[in-house]
Formats: structure tokens, C-alpha cells, sequence
């Protein structure tokens, strides 16, 4: 069930305190991945969130890196294609970009812009939120290219920095939080 496969979930996040830099408690999702039922239970709660939330899905967009981690196995269980923010610099051809602030430091996201049309429905998927600079940045590029965001989904949820304010008014669904 939901609750048996969140504990799995759970089981396999680790923390390390002052990485990367002090002060910074990183939260682990390595151990995820290595543990194939683990993975698993992370993609069958996606997939049963979105198919009880969401009508029709055109795509899955995921972030670099991590996001790329979990994106696309959810994108090939709804039968949907997968996008790419990666970081400045990745991607040919013309591309959108826009800059951010993370927990601990800047960057910038960029998009190629055929990747999405306008009016496609779309769902973000990163591995965890923090502050929401990256998630909310990966919504200014949807935005810029007049994409509907249906929703962000992130493994965890890192409560104290309030990453949900700043991606009001999109949605945001979490497996664990901390
Ligand atoms: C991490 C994490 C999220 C982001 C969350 O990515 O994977 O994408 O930070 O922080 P925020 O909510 O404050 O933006 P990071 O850019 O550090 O590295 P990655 O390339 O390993 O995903
Ligand atoms: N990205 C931003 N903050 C993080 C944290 N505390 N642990 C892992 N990834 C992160
Ligand atoms: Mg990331």
C-alpha cells in the first residue's frame, strides 16, 4: 500500500550534515536509486498521484540533475515524452533561459525553445525542493513559453525554507517532508 512504499521511500534517504557547504544539512536520495523496490515505490506514488489528480498530462519536464533521476521513469509509466531544464550552457539550438538563487548558491536554467508548445499541459518533477529557486525557475520558463504547469512533484520537501510560497500558486506534491 501508499503508507508501506513511502516507508521504503523513507528508508532510503540518508542525511549529511555541512555538505556542501557548512550549516547545510543534504538530504541523500543516492540510496534510492541503488535499491531497485525503492525506486519503484518513488515512480508507483508519482504515477498514482497524477493519475488520481490529473485528467490528461502532455508532458513530464525534469531538472538538472536530479530531476533527470526520476523525470523520465515516471514520464514512461503515463506514456508521456520528458523535457529538459538542464543548467546554462547544455543544450543546442535556441533556447530560453532564466537565472535563480539556490540554498547555497546561483545558477541559471535554460530550455530549448521547441521544447514545449503553448497550452501543453505539464508537470515539473525534481527531486527535492528547498528554497523553490529551481522549480520556480523551471515555472518562469513554462510561463515564457506559455505552458500550463499542472503541478511540481519532488521526492522531498525541505519545510523550514517555504519553497511552497514561492511557487504559489503552482501545486506542490511531496513524497517525504523534513
Ligand atoms: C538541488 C536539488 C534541487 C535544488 C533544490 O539541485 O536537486 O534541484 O537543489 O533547491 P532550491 O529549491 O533551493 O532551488 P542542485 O542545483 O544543487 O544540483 P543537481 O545538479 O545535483 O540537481
Ligand atoms: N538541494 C538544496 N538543498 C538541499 C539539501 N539540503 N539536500 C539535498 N539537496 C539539496
Ligand atoms: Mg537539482
Amino acid at each position: 500500500g501508499w503508507e508501506a512504499k513511502l516507508q521504503l521511500v523513507q528508508r532510503h534517504v540518508r542525511a549529511f550534515p555541512d555538505f556542501p557547504k557548512k550549516g547545510i544539512l543534504f538530504r541523500d536520495i543516492c540510496p534510492i536509486l541503488k535499491d531497485a523496490a525503492a525506486l519503484k515505490a518513488v515512480i508507483d506514488l508519482f504515477e498514482e498521484h497524477v493519475r488520481n489528480m490529473y485528467q490528461h498530462v502532455d508532458l513530464i519536464v525534469g531538472l538538472d540533475a536530479r530531476g533527470f533521476l526520476f523525470g523520465p521513469l515516471l514520464a514512461q509509466r503515463l506514456g508521456v515524452g520528458f523535457v529538459l531544464v538542464r543548467k546554462k550552457g547544455k543544450l543546442p539550438g535556441a533556447t530560453v533561459s532564466v537565472s535563480y538563487d539556490l540554498e547555497y548558491g546561483k545558477a541559471e536554467a535554460e530550455i530549448q525553445e521547441d521544447a514545449v508548445a503553448p497550452g501543453q499541459r505539464v508537470l515539473l518533477v525534481d527531486d527535492l525542493l528547498a528554497t523553490g529557486g529551481t522549480l520556480h525557475a523551471a515555472a518562469e520558463l513554462m510561463r515564457k513559453q506559455q505552458a500550463e504547469v499542472l503541478g511540481c512533484m519532488v521526492v522531498i520537501e525541505l519545510k523550514e525554507l517555504n519553497g511552497i510560497d514561492k511557487l504559489k500558486p503552482h501545486r506542490v506534491f511531496s513524497l517525504l517532508q523534513y
